[in-house]
């Protein structure tokens, strides 16, 4: 670790404590120890800022809850991929309003995406005068010192950065699940599409050196983490700005080594950037999961141009191809925009075209949402309202039949999953997640959450699978030995 990181962790760390005072008088006047409340909207990238944010909410001697109604401190961390993630953070804040009436010493912090939008922050600063804290992306590093200011001040800490090339290391982490975490790999993003505001809001892209993402992978994985999810807008081009770089297809291999870790996954890639190498790495790997999430948006060349996504329909249908008859039981997921300007139904019938030709196990099909300052949100040609509805809708209905027929083909087959969740109605059973990321329920002892079993798919309901615990060779469970679990027979 670089002295200059060590230097600002040490700086962290004494904010930290002046919060602790903060909350040590809390209790004193309160009888109880402050509670706060981190509220994630958007993406991966902000669910694990997430984590670290309430890292240090815990660091600072609060006790974390999920339920705003009873948080001293909210923390809402804000995605603005689209404008409805807006509006539900300004719907919100109307609550919060009215919970600060009723006690009037909870303080109301804003960070994220949405905050690095100066139009954003002009709103606030006129019409949200009830909020205590709002910071952006590129500072969270900060937040110890942030909400230490916030705690000693009676007036609205705004500090908002435009840019930062730093990275900190070793920042402290509270995870939302034992046996599975997210690892950022880069920040940021180079590649302006269009239509997005992720370039604008997080800044462009750095990737964090591989020494440092194998030390927090063997960390977690020695506290009991068996799946890692790599995060980055662009995976694929990890490493580029690297002193010594690195691919990300060399990055995989070096994670994969990692003795006790399960399973990886990782998010997202571009199709631009994807090489023969890393098909080639996932081909040979026992832990990367079979699922590649890989945004198309559009299938008509023309709308692929203009969203600068920088590859044909053509091209993307041939990398798809290449992909399964490499790794035959692959599962591709994918992301479409309706709507994006100038588009016609015959362009919509491109896009359908692609998925019923890649066949997606799933596709996350979003209306377009024009963003300030983005080049698309200036064109002229900006497509009716009820022209996008009738092209979604007829998506949509293609995306969920290809999405049934998929799943429909696991039926019978015995798969490995990772037990996450115990079913809330009925505790006998449990939730597993599937290496393409489908869930299966099944009857199983609580104790296994956090482990990998083997489960026959019984029974296919549309998108999720009920089925039965069994062994490596696809027998019912209870053998005079007992149950194998995580390659460890249990009796
Ligand atoms: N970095 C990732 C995606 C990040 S945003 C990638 O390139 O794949 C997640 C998804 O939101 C995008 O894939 C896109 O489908 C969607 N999206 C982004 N901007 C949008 C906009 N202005 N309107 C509608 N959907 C958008
Ligand atoms: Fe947005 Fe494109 Fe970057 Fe993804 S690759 S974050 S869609 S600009
Ligand atoms: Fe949203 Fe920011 Fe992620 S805009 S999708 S939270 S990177």
């Amino acid at each position: 670790m670089s002295n200059e990181n060590e230097m600002e962790l040490e700086q962290q760390k004494k904010y930290t404590e002046n919060c602790q005072i903060y909350v040590k008088a809390f209790q004193v006047e309160h009888g109880r120890v402050p509670k706060a409340c981190v509220v994630t909207f958007g993406c991966q990238m902000n669910a694990r800022d997430s984590e670290k944010l309430s890292g240090v909410l815990e660091k600072a001697g609060y006790e974390l809850t999920d339920v705003e109604e009873e948080a001293d401190f909210v923390l809402y961390n804000t995605c603005t991929v689209r404008d409805n993630a807006n509006q539900r953070v300004y719907g919100r804040l109307g609550y919060l309003n009215s919970l600060k009436k009723k006690k009037p010493h909870l303080k109301i912090a804003l960070c994220g995406c949405m905050m690095q939008e100066q139009s954003v922050i002009e709103k606030i600063k006129k019409s949200y005068r009830f909020v205590d804290l709002v910071f952006g992306t590129h500072n969270i590093f900060q937040f110890a010192k942030l909400l230490s200011e916030t705690l000693s001040s009676g007036n609205m800490v705004v500090d908002i950065w435009q840019e930062t090339d730093k990275i900190v290391e070793n920042l402290p982490v509270k995870r939302k699940y034992s046996y599975k975490s997210g690892v950022n790999i880069m920040f940021g993003c180079n590649n302006f599409c269009s239509y997005c505001i992720v370039p604008y809001v997080r800044g462009r892209e750095r990737s964090r050196e591989p020494k440092d993402i194998l030390r927090e992978i063997e960390t977690l994985v020695e506290d009991g983490v068996v799946e890692v999810m790599l995060l980055g807008q662009n995976v694929n081009s990890y490493g580029k700005n690297l002193e010594n770089p690195l691919s990300f297809a060399a990055l995989l291999q070096e994670v994969e080594k990692i003795e006790g870790l399960r399973r990886i996954r990782f998010m997202t890639s571009h199709p631009k950037d994807l090489s023969d190498d890393l098909i080639e790495v996932m081909r040979h790997s026992t832990k990367i999961c079979r699922h590649l999430h890989l945004p198309l948006q559009a299938g008509s060349d023309r709308i692929l141009q203009a969203m600068n996504r920088r590859y044909t329909k053509a091209q993307y249908l041939a990398l798809t191809d290449k992909l399964k008859t490499a790794i035959p039981d692959i599962s591709i997921t994918t992301d479409l925009i309706v709507g994006f300007p100038g588009e016609t139904p015959e362009d919509v019938e491109e896009t359908i075209d692609v998925v019923k030709k890649v066949q997606f196990d799933n596709a996350f099909t979003f209306i377009y949402s024009p963003r300030t300052g983005t080049p698309a949100a200036a064109m002229e040609n900006q497509v009716p309202e009820e022209t996008v509805h009738e092209g979604f809708n007829k998506l949509l209905a293609v995306v969920q039949e290809t999405a049934k027929e998929r799943a429909s083909l696991l039926q019978g087959r015995v798969m490995e999953a990772l037990v996450e969740e115990v079913n809330e109605q009925d505790p006998a059973f449990v939730t597993g997640r599937l290496g393409n990321n489908m869930l299966v329920h099944f009857k199983a002892d609580k104790r296994l959450v956090g482990k990998l079993v083997m489960v026959a798919l019984d029974t296919c309901h549309g998108f999720y699978y009920t089925g039965r615990m069994v062994d490596w060779l696809g027998q019912t469970k209870h053998t005079r030995l007992g149950k194998m679990v995580d390659n460890q027979w249990l009796s």
